[in-house]
């Protein structure tokens, strides 16, 4: 931990020289408003002393305070600690796992833009040089699974190239297309959209992380109102928190999750006074019960959800509610079908998001009622009974 400390401190040094050679346009040279022996020397204690640490004056404090504290520093994580048994990240995971990956991504280490050449070290963490790179303000779009190239802007560009998932409508589409809708299937496995998806959602339809039933439309891109429309206008990007009190400028309530503003209910309740959230939870809460329901009586292999074990869902062929093993490993889900996989996809990648509400209610609604609808034909459900709004 101390080590730690002491190495962010000495990296935050290099940082500070960073800054400085940043505002300076390439190939110009340094202007003489620095002295230049200070910016070659990156040490953060002062020249002269002795001095007692409190008189120290660490420049960038707060913000080393702020980050280590956040997920992103986490190292002990298993966003992090994934690969501590390989010793290194593969390229295609190292992209959002490590600063470093992501950096060979984008180019901002000076290799050709693309997957790292080689796997990462392990150790890495969301760093400083992820987000403060001159090189990102050079990234014009970034793009997304389905195909998506979406214009960015500065930091922009990192949120959106880590939290964006890793899979889209078109993935689940490409597996089930030309296939009987409720036949099992064995070559079908569950497609995971994998986690911390908020970038995705939040651009909607237009993103097309969802599987889109056909004849539906989506909402796209949740603008939201002009103070409040891009990550860091809500998450201190340090910390990562959200402030509450600016969105009391135009909401009421006494938490996030409380906040409403639609004066319909979507979830049958037909109770307003509870946050949008509480109607995509039950709806959600209702999809995973059918999934559950379609797998035992439609499809005759019962499903079990385990939220902490990939891939998530397990077979219950005998229906006594433990996972099956075969030589002492948990049986992966193995029947299942078109339609049963749109549905439970749909229903990870909107569950995936704990923020879905304030990133895109509209859509987490839409594809979360769709996958109803399209589980309650063969389970016999009528859909005007649980009054659902879409
Ligand atoms: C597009 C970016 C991206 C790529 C590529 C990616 N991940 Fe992730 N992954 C994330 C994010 C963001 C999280 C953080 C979710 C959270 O914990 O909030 C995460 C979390 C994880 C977790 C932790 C899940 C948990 O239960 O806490 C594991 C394990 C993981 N990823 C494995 C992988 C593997 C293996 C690969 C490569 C095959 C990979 N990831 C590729 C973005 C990515
Ligand atoms: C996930 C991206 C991200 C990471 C990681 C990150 N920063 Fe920042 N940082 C930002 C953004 C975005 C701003 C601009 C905030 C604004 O304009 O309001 C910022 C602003 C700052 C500022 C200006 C003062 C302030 O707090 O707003 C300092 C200093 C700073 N960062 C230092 C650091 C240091 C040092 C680290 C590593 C310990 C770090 N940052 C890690 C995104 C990041
Ligand atoms: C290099 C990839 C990467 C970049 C860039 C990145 N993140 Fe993350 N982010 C992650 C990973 C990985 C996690 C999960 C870490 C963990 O589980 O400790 C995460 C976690 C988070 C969390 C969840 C915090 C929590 O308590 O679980 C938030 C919020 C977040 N990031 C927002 C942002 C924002 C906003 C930006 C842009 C300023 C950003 N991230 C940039 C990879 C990234
Ligand atoms: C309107 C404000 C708002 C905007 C804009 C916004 N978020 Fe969020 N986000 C939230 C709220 C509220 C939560 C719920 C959890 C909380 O309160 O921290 C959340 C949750 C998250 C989480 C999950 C945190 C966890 O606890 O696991 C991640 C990751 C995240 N946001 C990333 C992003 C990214 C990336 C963007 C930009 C594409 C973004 N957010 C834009 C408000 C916002
Ligand atoms: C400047 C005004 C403004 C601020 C500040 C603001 N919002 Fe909003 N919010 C709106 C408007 C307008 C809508 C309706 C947008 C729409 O439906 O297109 C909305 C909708 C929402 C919804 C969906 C409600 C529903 O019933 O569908 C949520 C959740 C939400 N905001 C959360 C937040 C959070 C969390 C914050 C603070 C981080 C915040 N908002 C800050 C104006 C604001």
């Amino acid at each position: 931990m101390r080590s730690n400390v002491i190495s962010y401190l000495v990296l935050l040094s290099f940082m500070v020289a960073g800054f400085v050679t940043l505002a300076v346009a390439p190939g110009a040279t340094q202007s003489g408003t620095e002295p230049a022996e200070e910016a070659e020397v990156p040490y953060v204690l002062p020249k002269s002393g002795p001095f007692h640490p409190e008189q120290i004056n660490i420049a960038n404090n707060e913000a080393i305070a702020n980050w280590y504290r956040s997920a992103h520093a986490d190292q002990a994580a298993e966003a992090f600690r994934h690969w501590d048994e390989e010793e290194e990240i593969a390229p295609v995971c190292a992209v959002c796992h490590a600063g470093e990956g992501f950096r060979a991504f984008h180019g901002l280490d000076g290799s050709a833009p693309g997957l790292p050449a080689t796997p990462v070290p392990t150790g890495g963490v969301v760093d400083c040089g992820t987000c403060h790179n001159a090189g990102l303000a050079e990234i014009e779009a970034v793009a997304f699974p389905s195909g998506l190239m979406h214009p960015v802007q500065g930091v922009e560009a990192a949120c959106l190239t880590c939290h964006q998932g890793r899979t889209a409508g078109s993935t689940v589409a490409a597996k089930v297309t030309g296939l009987e809708e409720d036949a099992p299937n064995p070559d079908l496995s569950f497609i995971n959209p994998h986690y911390a998806t908020a970038g995705a959602t939040w651009l909607g339809g237009y993103g097309g992380a969802g599987f889109h039933f056909e004849g539906k439309a989506y909402s796209g891109r949740f603008f939201h109102a002009r103070p409040v429309s891009t990550c860091n206008s809500c998450h201190e990007p340090h910390t990562l928190e959200v402030a509450f009190e600016p969105c009391l400028t135009c909401h009421q309530g006494d938490a996030p999750e409380a906040i409403r503003i639609s004066r319909q209910s979507y979830d049958g309740s037909g109770d307003t006074s509870k946050g949008i959230k509480a109607d995509i939870d039950a709806n959600a809460a209702l999809l995973l019960d059918m999934v559950r329901d379609y797998a035992a009586t439609v499809i005759g292999v019962p499903i079990l959800y385990e939220g902490h074990r990939y891939p998530y869902f397990f077979a219950d062929a005998n229906g006594d509610g433990a996972i099956d093993e075969a030589e002492g490993k948990a049986i992966a889900y193995n029947a299942w079908s078109p339609r049963m996989l749109k549905a439970a996809y749909n229903w990870k990648l909107v569950t995936s998001d704990p923020g879905n509400f304030a990133h895109n209610p509209a859509y987490a609604l839409e594809l979360l009622h769709d996958s109803i609808e399209a589980l309650s034909g063969p389970l016999g459900v009528d859909m005007d009974e649980l009054g659902l709004l879409r």
